[in-house]
């Protein structure tokens, strides 16, 4: 079991990122522990190039990370915990699967075209193949898990497309050289949506910090998020079927539901029949009390940058021993001579 996923380092990370993501990097720690296997996790910082950035703030942005993963739960000793920028290997797998994509692919992504929008000659080159370098994170470690929420599938699938064509090309049936990866997107909360709008998912380049609650955010201004966010007049409903077409209500019924560890017919059950005015502080309390320990473990760690960068170090190094095998073997099969 080789569970690989990666998180950008820009602005803070988020409800959304910590209910879709991280709460399973944490869960897929244990998991591949138990099974003799490997979990890798980094800050894809040089995703995060792709778009206008402040290098200070990148630096600065990818220390809080390490530290807010750790405060999430993830174990530099149990997990390899690293950047991408220190292990070359991703930035040169990239360039070899740049001869397997194809631009057709790369143009159907809808991230590139919702981050694109009607500016396409204008991006960078790096927003358009980002979705290869994405494929290089996962398929430089034989990854087999990639957890992720809802908005990664599909590059996920590109990937697994890249490395087909890749396998189908260079390698004989008998020894492919990649593993096909496989997005693993929980069954609730892989799409947490914005507070301020059910329609859009909660995001780290929401120009509204009242969309979404960060990690680092104090009590007192989660319950003023969570109080001022959109709703409807209506009160809750008892069942799930209510919720069709009340999306901001949706999705904070669902937010308690995954942070009680309950079903959503039971966050329905207690709380039907009963308006926001009641809802919303049970919720807020829910979150803070779950956001607290992450929250004073994070204060903790921030400050220390040596040992942040030391996490990093130690990682990068675990990181490169495990990618070089692949990535010799890609070399080999495109013919490519190394001495
Ligand atoms: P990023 O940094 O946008 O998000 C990190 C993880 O958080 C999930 N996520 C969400 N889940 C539920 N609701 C939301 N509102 C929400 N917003 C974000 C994302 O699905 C992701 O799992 N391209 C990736 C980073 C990346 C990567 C990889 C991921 C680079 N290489 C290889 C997996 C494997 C990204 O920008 O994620």
């Amino acid at each position: 079991m080789r569970v690989v996923s990666g998180i950008q380092p820009t602005g803070k990370p988020h409800l959304g990122n910590y209910l879709g993501a991280i709460r399973n990097y944490v869960a897929f720690q244990d998991q591949a522990e138990a099974a003799g296997g490997v979990s890798l996790y980094f800050l894809a910082d040089l995703h995060a190039i792709s778009l206008a950035h402040d290098p200070a703030e990148l630096t600065a942005n990818t220390r809080e990370m390490v530290a807010t993963l750790v405060a999430c739960g993830l174990d530099p000793a149990r997990s390899v915990l690293f950047n991408q920028a220190q292990v070359p290997q991703h930035a040169e797998l990239q360039w070899l699967l740049s001869g397997t994509a194809r631009m057709g692919w790369l143009n159907r992504m809808t991230q590139w075209k919702d981050k694109a929008g009607k500016n396409r000659e204008g991006q960078s080159v790096a927003l358009f193949t980002y979705p290869v370098l994405q494929a290089a994170d996962v398929m430089l470690y034989q990854a087999t898990h990639v957890p992720v929420g809802d908005d990664q599938k599909q590059h996920l699938e590109l990937a697994r497309d890249i490395a087909q064509k890749f396998n189908n090309d260079f390698c004989t049936d008998a020894a492919p050289v990649f593993t096909l990866p496989e997005p693993i997107i929980p069954p609730e909360a892989a799409r947490i949506m914005s507070l301020r709008d059910g329609s859009a998912k909660m995001s780290k380049s929401d120009p509204s910090d009242m969309s979404r609650i960060n990690l680092t955010d104090d009590a007192d201004t989660i319950m003023t998020k969570i109080k001022k966010a959109r709703t409807d007049p209506e009160p809750l409903p008892s069942e799930a079927k209510g919720l069709e077409g009340r999306a901001e209500a949706a999705n904070l019924a669902e937010i308690y539901a995954v942070l009680a560890g309950i079903s959503l017919a039971d966050v329905l059950r207690q709380f039907g029949g009963q308006g926001f005015g009641q809802f919303k502080p049970a919720l807020g309390e829910l979150l803070i009390e779950k956001l607290a320990p992450i929250n004073l473990r994070f204060n903790a760690l921030r400050q220390d940058t040596a040992a942040l960068d030391a996490i990093l170090r130690d990682g990068a190094a675990r990181a490169r021993a495990l990618a070089i095998p692949t990535l010799d073997a890609a070399y080999a099969a495109l013919g490519l001579l190394r001495g």
